[in-house]
């Protein structure tokens, strides 16, 4: 496999990340119940496999190799701002939930507001920009790794020590079992009655 399709294959991954994060967002939006550890497993699945191991792979390996090629360093330094805002909405995302989370147990302990909590908009609200900024940022490096693929740029050996890099930057992120097991955790949300339309 070369070093731009494993990038590719990513962002299937990462485009059902994207339909989970709508979804939930709708639901809580149309005041459904879903459990706050639901989206607690999909805050730990954007901080771990989109932003430590695919941005990563982006960041430390991909972009510095294709940089300095064929006018590539403007769509690069884009996608870099791309990942900065992903960044920050995901961590904004992790402090509501840890609001929520507290809100609910006081809640709970003084039984006045049923057992769940009332609808959290913040949260519902980053959840959506996630989802966007993910549909927007994959879509732009879907065409970019396109044209990377049609303008042949990377060399043979470059693609052998792109896929070397890749291999320690899935090491910094856990390690294969680890990104198994995010690949896990995405399917079983994906079964949770939720996500059913
Ligand atoms: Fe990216
Ligand atoms: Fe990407």
């Amino acid at each position: 496999m070369n070093a731009t399709q494993n990038l590719k294959n990513d962002h299937v991954i990462i485009k059902r990340i994207k339909n989970i994060s709508q979804t939930c967002s709708n639901k809580l939006y149309a005041n459904q119940f879903i459990p706050i550890t639901d989206i607690e497993i999909l805050s730990v699945i954007m901080e771990e496999f989109v932003d430590n191991f695919h941005h990563g792979k982006e960041e430390k390996a991909y972009f510095p190799e294709t940089k300095d090629k064929d006018g590539f360093a403007e769509d690069i330094r884009k996608f870099l701002i791309e990942h900065e805002l992903g960044r920050r909405i995901a961590m904004m995302l992790r402090r509501e939930l840890e609001q929520w989370k507290k809100k609910t147990e006081k809640e709970n302990n003084h039984e006045s507001n049923g057992p769940y909590g009332s609808v959290n908009e913040p949260v519902a609200r980053f959840l959506k920009a996630y989802a966007v900024f993910l549909d927007d940022h994959i879509g732009k490096e879907d065409k970019f790794f396109d044209m990377v693929e049609q303008k042949d740029s990377i060399t043979n050996s470059e693609n052998e020590t792109l896929l070397k890099y890749y291999e320690s930057c899935k090491t910094q992120a856990g390690g294969e079992v680890r990104i198994q097991e995010m690949v896990r955790l995405i399917e079983y949300l994906e079964a949770r009655e939720w996500m059913k339309v």
